[in-house]
């Protein structure tokens, strides 16, 4: 990659969040970090919010600004994930409080002020948790779409079906009518589902290899690892859980790793029964819009190699 990568990461935090910050934190050559905004999903958004600050600090980051979101769905009651994800969102580490602050704006007007700002298609969104933050910017300043160079999302399933739902994938469930208007927006769009996720486990080698590193990131990184898969091993009966968030990093850094294929993909808002469902017409047997670049392959050893390189550089 020539350039740096102008990204604004958009997140809940959550231990899978935590991966794909530090992947961001340790690729500064690659990745010009303008600022995390946080959003309610995991837990509410006073915990994301404060995650985000423990791990700028946790990885000495001081510069990276940290700006708090919406606190609910456009329309719904939030839902949340403490059972995966335990009280604070990144459970297993013994953390300390933050000493770092939020930036005083809120992260909608940020998002909003730095799409106008920055040159138009130089900006592009990651987005790990539902997708409120994104959906209002886009409704109160609808010129802000076409000037996103990209937005790459961790959310939805195909063939593997949903996580909180049979249908539904968690981050779109929480906020379908936000993922309708952002998928709907016109900003070209990569979408990581379960199908990719659920690829990339963290076994028990793989997450040696971080220990090995033996700096108090990756340590905090590991711990958090192992309390997060425990309800997905016991759930899918599988060696390690799956490492969901860090694929959107992945994807700027290493685009060859994955594989999909651009097609239409619309949100179910309506039925109770499949809320928050990625209708993915994966053999374009509608002539609906082609939306969505949708990944359903990924090298897992090149990904974690990845993972394991760039956290040692924090
Ligand atoms: C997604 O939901 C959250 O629990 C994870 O952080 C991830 O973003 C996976 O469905
Ligand atoms: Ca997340």
């Amino acid at each position: 990659m020539s350039e740096k990568r102008k990204i604004i990461i958009d997140t809940d935090p959550g231990q899978d969040d935590a991966a794909a910050i530090f992947l961001a934190f340790g690729s500064p050559r690659e990745i010009d970090l303008l600022g995390i905004t946080t959003v309610a999903g995991n837990v509410p958004l006073s915990y994301t919010s404060r995650n985000a600050l423990i791990l700028c600090e946790l990885c000495n980051k001081p510069e990276v600004k940290v700006f708090a979101g919406c606190d609910r769905p456009l329309k719904r009651p939030l839902v949340t994930a403490e059972h995966v994800h335990g009280k604070t969102g990144l459970d297993g580490p013994e953390l300390a409080e933050p000493t770092y602050s939020l930036q005083s704006r809120h992260a909608v007007d940020f998002i909003i002020e730095t799409l106008r700002s920055e040159p138009a298609g130089s900006v592009t969104l990651c987005t790990l948790g539902p997708l409120t933050n994104i959906a209002t910017a886009l409704q109160r300043a609808p010129d802000i779409a076409p000037r996103v160079r990209e937005l790459v999302m961790m959310g939805g399933g195909f063939s593997e079906g949903g996580n909180i739902t049979p249908a539904a994938e968690f981050n779109i469930y929480v906020d379908p009518e936000a993922a309708k208007i952002v998928i709907g927006s016109g900003i070209p769009i990569v979408m990581m589902p379960l199908d990719v996720t659920h690829q990339l486990l963290t076994r028990k080698d793989r997450v040696a290899r971080m220990r090995a590193i033996g700096s108090a990131p990756a340590i905090a990184m590991v711990e958090m690892l192992e309390f997060f898969e425990r309800f997905d091993v016991e759930k899918y009966g599988s060696d390690g859980g799956p490492l969901h968030d860090p694929t959107v990093i992945a994807y700027l850094l290493k685009p060859e790793l994955f594989d999909g294929r651009v097609c239409n993909v619309e949100i179910e808002t309506d039925s109770e029964l499949t809320a928050g469902m990625t209708v993915i017409d994966w053999w374009h047997v509608t002539d609906r819009k082609r939306n969505v670049r949708v990944i359903r392959k990924v090298d897992a050893d090149g990904f974690f190699d990845l993972l394991i390189e760039r956290f040692a550089r924090i």
